[in-house]
Parts: structure tokens; C-alpha cells; sequence
């Protein structure tokens, strides 16, 4: 179907600019070309333009591990600053913390993740190739008996036969010291959540916290997944951002629900991610992980399908619990008011950094039809683009176009930091560029401007270039 976007450029100015308009234009999109996104369509672009690069690349990579590039830096510290703000920052009783990696193993083995953090696992028989018995029967389950039951006569992709499913510990494993023995062995963070149970009497102590209080963390976690796939979306080194929030037992219900909404909202009135590419999966008791009663999973249509993007789970005092038994230190909680001592129960909020850049990059990204060219463009929110701004001199041969645009370029840079410099190719080129990172204006200096001090805003969604007074571009 074709269509045309008209827009009020006065709202549009009164939006961004403020001011004056002296005339306008804009190419002509003609729709949205009807094809399905394609992980490789996301890989393709972050590749290409600095997002995100196969880690050790040049010897052929490694799996599970991925770069980020100058533009999938910056827009991860954007996800990243924008959860902190929603958790910490806007918080009265939500406090941050930042843990070590690496942490006493007593830790992993009190949380049972040394013992319990498993996936089923099934081996081809012939060349040795492991894959998820869960992917392989197409379950969420982790449960032997009822995979091998499914995965009965049916082979590996490679046409062999199987073995039966076992469990597989993804705990990553080191030495600390200079010696390495079993008794050196220390384990690289699984979850960042681990030194926030391990902190939870330090946190309540220094800030003097009474309950409901949460504490929070973004940081790498590692594991050894067996078959990691699908670019970032399922990795052996990641970053979480998590919290834990610690309750009195009998409000977990209220408490539960309000963290899956936290989550909901996060994504659609933060991250702009469109609600139908969104849905909720509860999971079955077969699929929980080993800590959980309870837990919800926001899933994002990722180009392989719905699949588990943000986690909200009910830990109860288990966490707690083991680590008092383990260590031996009291971690139950006075309540003054009532003279209880009790465990407090944690409902945690979950994402993966990773899985959340690779949602905002598929819900952003489109293939238009422009002026009978095709382009590639990321309609992300403007405060999570990398670029806010791109600056262009009309011709980069031209000294006096060239250093009134500096000039501008540096004025719109002190206001905003991530602008960009761009004078590199045609105006149509660096157009199709800036619209493939998501910039949300291009801002181009020619020769009106050094008559009138005007300049060229280009729309990134409309294309629309109207012409705006320099001073205002930059009040914003
Ligand atoms: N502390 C709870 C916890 O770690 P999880 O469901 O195992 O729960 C939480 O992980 C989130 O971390 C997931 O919802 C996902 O976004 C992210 N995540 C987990 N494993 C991942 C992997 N291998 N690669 C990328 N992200 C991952």
C-alpha cells in the first residue's frame, strides 16, 4: 500500500525546535516494503556500521561472545542509564550496588547454582555435537524423563542418533591463586544477583534500610550455555541488570505483580517497544529455575519468534535462608513495629543488556521504499539513538560552509554530547547512513546559512527537511 506522511511541521517545531520555519520539503515514502525482519538483517547492520563485532574476530571468532562496537557502546550505556534511573535513581528504596565477578565459591554452592544450575543436554553419537534436549524436542521444560520421552527416535540435525539427555552445568569455572588445584577453584559470576543476597545486611546496616527495600546491579554474568545462538540473543558472557527486592513474606502477591508491571512498562514507555511485540509466559513448575516458586517472563518477537527477553521471579527466603544456614552469619530482619523477627521474602526483576539491545534494535528497525530507492531505517526513541544529531557542511570543499558548521556542530555538541560529525560522501549518502543508526535529525549547513543564519533539519521518520534558524536548533 502507499502512503504519504504529511506532517504539522508548526507541531513538529513547537516539539523541537521552537522557532521559526522559512520553508520545507521531504522525499516521498512510498510504505513500509512487507517483509518479515531477519536476524541476519540485524546482524548485517551492526556489523556494518560499528554496533557490534564477532569477539577476536580476526582469529575467526569465538562462540557465545560477542564486541560491542563505538554505536552498540553507546547505546547499551543509554539502556543501561535509562534502567538505572527507572530503578535506582527515581527510587526512595532502591539502592545500587556493584559486586565483584568472581566471589568465594561457598557462595555458588549455599545458592545451589554449583549443584542445580543445569541444562538438559543431549549429545549427537556420532560426531559428539551437544545441543539443549529442550531446543531439540521444543519444549521449555527441564525435566529428563519427560525429554527423553519426546526426543524417542529422533536424531540430530546432522540425520544421528541421540543420546539420552543429561544434565549440563553452565558455571564457568577458574583458578584464583597461584596455585591450581580444587582448592583454587572459583567460578565466574552467573547472575549478578549472587553478591546482592551476599550484601543484603551490608546494604540495610549502612543506608539503614527498613523493609520494602531493593538493591541493584547491572554487571557481566558468564555461562556455559551449550549451544549459544542467535547473535546476542543467547551468549556465554552478558551483562544483567537486576534487583532484588526484599519484602515481608505475606506481601509477595502484591509485591510479585508489581514488578511484572515495572517490567511491562519499562519496555513500552521507556524503550518505545511496540505492545503487540510483547506477551507475557508464566512458567510451568518444570521450567522454573531451581531458586524459584514463581515466575513470569516478558517475551519479545525476536526474528526466531516470541522468546524470553526480561524475568520476574518469586525467590521467597531461599536465598537468604541458604546463605545463613552456609555461613553461619544471622540475616533474618527486626521489624521494630512489630517486634518480628523474621527472612525476608526477594522478588527479583531480571533483564539480559544483550537481549534488550537486540529488541530495541528489531522493534526500530525498518525497510522503506524512498524515492524508488530502498532504505534502512532505525526508528528508535531519540534518546536512545546513538546520535542525536549529524552535522554537514552542503560541500566539505567549502572553508566557509565548513566552519559554520563546525560551529554548529560544536554548539549542538556541548549541548548534547552525542552528536555527530558527518561530512563524508553526498548529502544522500550520509541521509541513508544517519538513517540506518537511528539519528534522529541531520542538520546541514549550505549556502542560505551564511546569508540567514538557517539551516537544513531533516526528519529521520518523515524525511521532511524544513529550514530553522541556527540559534534555535541549538535551544533545542
Ligand atoms: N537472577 C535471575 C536470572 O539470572 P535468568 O532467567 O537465568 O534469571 C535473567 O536470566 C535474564 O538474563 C534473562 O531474562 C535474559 O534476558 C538474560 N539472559 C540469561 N541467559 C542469557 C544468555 N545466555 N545470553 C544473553 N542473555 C541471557
Amino acid at each position: 500500500m502507499q502512503y504519504h506522511f504529511y506532517v504539522n511541521f508548526a507541531n513538529w517545531v513547537m516539539q523541537h525546535c521552537h522557532h521559526s520555519v522559512i520553508n520545507s520539503s521531504r522525499g516521498t515514502i512510498t510504505g513500509n516494503m512487507a517483509k518479515e525482519t531477519k536476524l541476519e538483517d540485524i546482524v548485517s547492520l551492526a556489523k556494518r556500521r560499528g554496533f557490534i563485532f564477532q569477539a577476536s574476530e580476526i582469529y575467526g571468532g569465538l562462540a557465545g561472545f560477542w564486541d560491542y562496537g563505538p554505536l552498540g557502546v553507546e547505546m547499551t550505556n543509554k539502556l543501561k542509564a535509562e534502567w538505572w534511573k527507572a530503578m535506582v535513581t527515581e527510587s526512595d528504596n532502591i539502592f545500587g550496588v556493584d559486586g565483584a565477578i568472581i566471589q568465594n565459591p561457598k557462595l555458588w554452592e549455599a545458592s545451589g547454582h554449583v549443584a542445580g544450575f543445569t541444562d538438559p543436554m543431549v549429545e549427537d553419537t556420532v560426531n559428539g555435537k551437544r545441543y539443549r534436549a529442550d531446543h531439540l524436542a521444543g519444549v521449555d521444560s527441564n525435566d529428563l524423563k519427560e525429554l527423553s520421552g519426546l526426543l524417542e527416535g529422533k536424531v540430530s540435525p546432522d540425520g544421528n542418533p541421540l543420546s539420552e539427555p543429561r544434565v549440563f552445568n553452565m558455571m564457568m569455572q577458574t583458578w584464583v591463586g597461584p596455585v591450581q588445584d580444587s582448592s583454587s577453584i572459583a567460578y565466574l559470576r552467573p547472575e549478578t544477583a549472587g553478591s546482592i543476597f551476599t550484601n543484603y545486611e551490608n546494604v540495610r546496616e549502612t543506608m539503614r534500610a527498613k523493609l520494602p527495600f531493593g538493591v541493584a546491579q547491572i554487571g557481566k554474568a558468564f555461562r556455559n550455555e551449550i549451544s549459544p545462538r542467535d547473535f546476542i540473543f543467547r551468549v556465554r558472557e552478558f551483562e544483567q541488570a537486576e534487583m532484588q527486592y526484599f519484602i515481608r513474606p505475606e506481601t509477595q502477591k502484591e509485591t510479585y505483580e508489581q514488578w511484572r508491571q515495572f517490567a511491562w512498562n519499562f519496555l513500552v514507555e521507556r524503550l518505545g517497544i511496540a505492545e503487540e511485540n510483547l506477551q507475557w509466559h508464566e512458567h510451568e513448575e518444570n521450567e522454573r529455575a531451581h531458586y524459584a516458586a514463581a515466575a513470569h517472563d516478558i517475551y519479545f518477537k525476536f526474528p526466531q519468534g516470541f522468546k524470553e527477553l526480561w524475568g520476574t521471579h518469586n525467590r521467597t527466603d531461599f536465598d537468604l535462608g541458604n546463605h545463613q544456614r552456609v555461613s553461619g552469619r544471622e540475616l533474618s530482619y527486626f521489624d521494630e513495629a512489630t517486634r518480628e523477627r523474621f527472612l525476608p521474602y526477594v522478588i527479583e526483576s531480571s533483564v539480559g543488556l544483550s537481549r534488550m539491545l537486540l529488541a530495541v534494535l528489531v522493534d526500530a528497525y525498518r525497510e522503506e521504499e524512498i524515492n524508488g530507492d530502498t532504505r534502512v531505517v532505525l526508528k528508535l526513541k531519540p534518546e536512545l539513538a546513538p546520535y542525536r544529531f549529524a552535522v554537514s557542511p552542503l560541500l566539505k570543499n567549502k572553508p566557509e560552509l565548513v566552519e559554520k558548521a563546525r560551529e554548529v556542530y560544536s554548539a549542538l555538541k556541548k549541548k548534547y554530547g552525542n552528536v555527530m560529525w558527518d561530512d563524508n560522501g553526498n548529502i544522500g549518502k550520509r541521509y541513508r547512513r544517519q538513517d540506518e543508526i537511528g539519528t534522529p535529525y541531520c542538520v546541514v549547513i549550505d549556502f542560505q546559512t551564511l546569508e540567514d543564519d538557517t539551516v537544513t533539519v531533516r526528519d529521520r521518520d518523515t524525511t521532511e527537511q524544513k529550514r530553522v534558524s541556527s540559534a534555535e536548533i541549538v535551544k533545542g
